[in-house]
């Protein structure tokens, strides 16, 4: 009988929301041998008597290492970190390019560069990962592991995607939690009181997205046909939010001008 393969040393720089989730997923699976962390508020709470995950100051020996810092800090946090040859480097961070970390850790060197969203905190969030031609096969499965500890990861070829996607599912979260206050509002003007018509919005969007997720085989279009009877309430609803594709063109002013935003952040 083979004996399974070793499990990487992963070193996450940067312990804040993000972080902490992917840590909080990596223990949960179980995905590493041991976990440093370069975080100089010192370990949250919740990791400070795992025996598995140990504090440093310096990036030591490891497989990889996940950059989840603002991208403000980052180009001076990877200046200081002189990572070993070999060693991969992810990035989670809105905004820099892979051309950047190949500036500061080598043109050849292995990395990937991710953009995950907020529901990454439940581990509902979904990720999506370019890498550069020195990744290696067992490199992208392992970062591919790293990210589906936070949720579902899809892979693109083309970098220059990622503002388009940072405009949709980075960005996106927020047009969902603004469509609540929307229906909110809403409810409040067809005469419901505030706080009636707001349990009812958040929990519409809630159960809606359930559902969804329930059939995931089944177009979002035929999941609005299923529930829209001709000539009834939910048509006549649809009749003002889809005439002349109202809300599609508005959604896709919105996410133009996210996406435009994301190009000119990560100059
Ligand atoms: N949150 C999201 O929804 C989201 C979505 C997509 C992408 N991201 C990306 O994820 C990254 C992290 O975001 P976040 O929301 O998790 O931010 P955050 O909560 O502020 O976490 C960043 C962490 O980095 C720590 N840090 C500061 N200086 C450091 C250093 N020299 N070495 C190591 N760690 C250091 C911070 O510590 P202090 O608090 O002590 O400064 C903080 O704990 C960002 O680049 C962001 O673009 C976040």
């Amino acid at each position: 009988m083979t004996s399974p393969p070793p499990k990487p040393v992963i070193t996450l720089i940067g312990c804040g929301k993000m972080g902490g989730a992917m840590l909080r997923g990596w223990l949960k699976s179980g995905i590493a041998e041991r976990i440093f962390v370069i975080e100089p508020s010192g370990l949250p709470d919740e990791f400070k008597n795992n025996s598995q995950v140990t504090l440093t100051a310096t990036l030591p020996s490891c497989d990889a290492f996940v950059l989840a810092v603002k991208p403000q800090m980052m180009n001076d946090i990877c200046a200081a970190l002189h990572p070993a040859p070999g060693a991969l480097a992810l990035s989670i961070a809105a905004g820099p390019k892979i051309a950047n970390f190949e500036k500061l850790f080598g043109a050849q060197y292995p990395i990937i560069r991710a953009m995950p969203n907020t529901p990454a905190a439940i581990a509902q969030g979904i990720t999506v990962a370019v890498a550069n031609a020195h990744v290696a096969p067992g490199q992208k499965a392992l970062a591919d592991s790293l990210l589906r500890a936070i949720g579902m990861v899809e892979w693109i070829e083309d970098e220059s995607l990622m503002d388009a996607v940072t405009a949709l599912s980075g960005s996106g979260p927020a047009y969902v939690f603004h469509l609540i206050e929307a229906m909110t509002k809403a409810g409040e003007a067809a005469g419901l009181p505030a706080g009636f018509a707001m349990t009812l919005a958040r929990q519409t969007v809630i159960g809606s997205a359930a559902l969804a997720a329930s059939e995931p085989g089944t177009p979002a279009a035929t999941l609005r046909q299923n529930v829209t009877s001709p000539g009834g309430t939910t048509a006549a609803a649809l009749s003002v939010l889809m005439d002349g594709d109202a809300m599609t063109e508005l959604f896709k002013r919105a996410i133009a001008k996210a996406t435009a935003r994301s190009r000119e952040l990560s100059q």
